[in-house]
């Protein structure tokens, strides 16, 4: 039997506007094994991110249990979280969120800083090892503004990676990249996963997407309406090599 990496019961999350409460999630259950690729779908409101942020230990759910590898997130004190949350996972935002005017391997550096144990050189091996495995090795010294979008998405899943999360969560990753830039990402995404046996957690709203995950989570309106194993689970990488050279994707 696979580890759990995640299991949540029972997960609400409310929220109160003025006098009125938002019901986002409304009892959600479900577990991931160690080693899955779940993407979460479902139109805009239904959800997605405030799982995604709750899964990620940025935000805490109203009611209900969430167990991270197998501990209990609520009976964490505030630093213990972070520590948890620095060592397991790692974020990877639709905005990219890179800083400006700071260079490709600064920016992948930055969640290393918090590490005191890490030494300034390992820092930048580090760095330099993640921004390798996204095939960015030529751009070290380029700041965001100097990159394209797939590539801006890289520096960032390369900054996700440094401290050798078990898992990354991704918001809605490819959300502003064209098909052949999606595509990419999938398929580093799907490398990620079946290499280097990271754990992903993908939000899309793009059925396209979520054919290249092994299973996909269906949220409507704060609950679970599908969760199904994706039979036909595509590779990206073949795709695309099937794509023409010279189109407008
Ligand atoms: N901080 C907040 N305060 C109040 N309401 C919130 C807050 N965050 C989310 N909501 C509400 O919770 C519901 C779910 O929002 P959420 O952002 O999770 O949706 P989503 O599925 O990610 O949508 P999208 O596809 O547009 O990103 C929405 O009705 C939203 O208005
Ligand atoms: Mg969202």
């Amino acid at each position: 039997m696979s580890k759990k990496i995640l299991e949540i019961k029972e997960l609400k999350r409310e929220f109160l506007v003025g006098s009125e409460t938002v019901r986002a999630l409304k009892g959600i259950n479900f577990e991931v094994d160690a080693g899955e690729f779940v993407t979460i779908m479902g139109s805009s409101g239904s959800g997605k991110t405030t799982l995604l942020n709750i899964l990620g230990c940025l935000d805490k759910p109203t009611i209900g249990d969430y167990f991270l590898d197998g501990v209990d997130v609520k009976k964490l004190s505030r630093d213990e979280l972070a520590q948890l949350r620095n060592h397991k996972i790692g974020f990877v935002f639709q905005a990219y969120n890179l800083l400006p005017r700071t260079t490709a391997l600064e920016n992948v550096e930055l969640p290393l800083l918090y590490n005191k144990e890490i030494s300034a050189a390992e820092r930048r091996d580090r760095a330099i090892h993640a921004l390798e495995s996204v095939k960015l090795a030529d751009r070290f010294d380029h700041t965001p503004s100097q990159l394209s979008g797939g590539q801006q998405q890289r520096v960032a899943i390369a900054r996700a990676l440094v401290n050798q999360p078990v898992m990354i969560l991704a918001d809605e990753a490819t959300g502003n990249l064209d098909s052949r830039t999606s595509y990419e990402i999938m398929a580093l995404m799907q490398e990620l996963n079946t290499v280097q046996g990271k754990t992903i957690v993908f939000v899309t709203h793009e059925p396209d997407i979520a054919s290249f995950s092994s299973r996909t989570i269906q949220l409507r309106d704060g609950r679970i309406q599908k969760d199904t194993r994706n039979e036909n689970k595509k590779n990206a990488k073949e795709v695309l090599d099937n794509l023409p050279v010279t189109d407008d994707y």
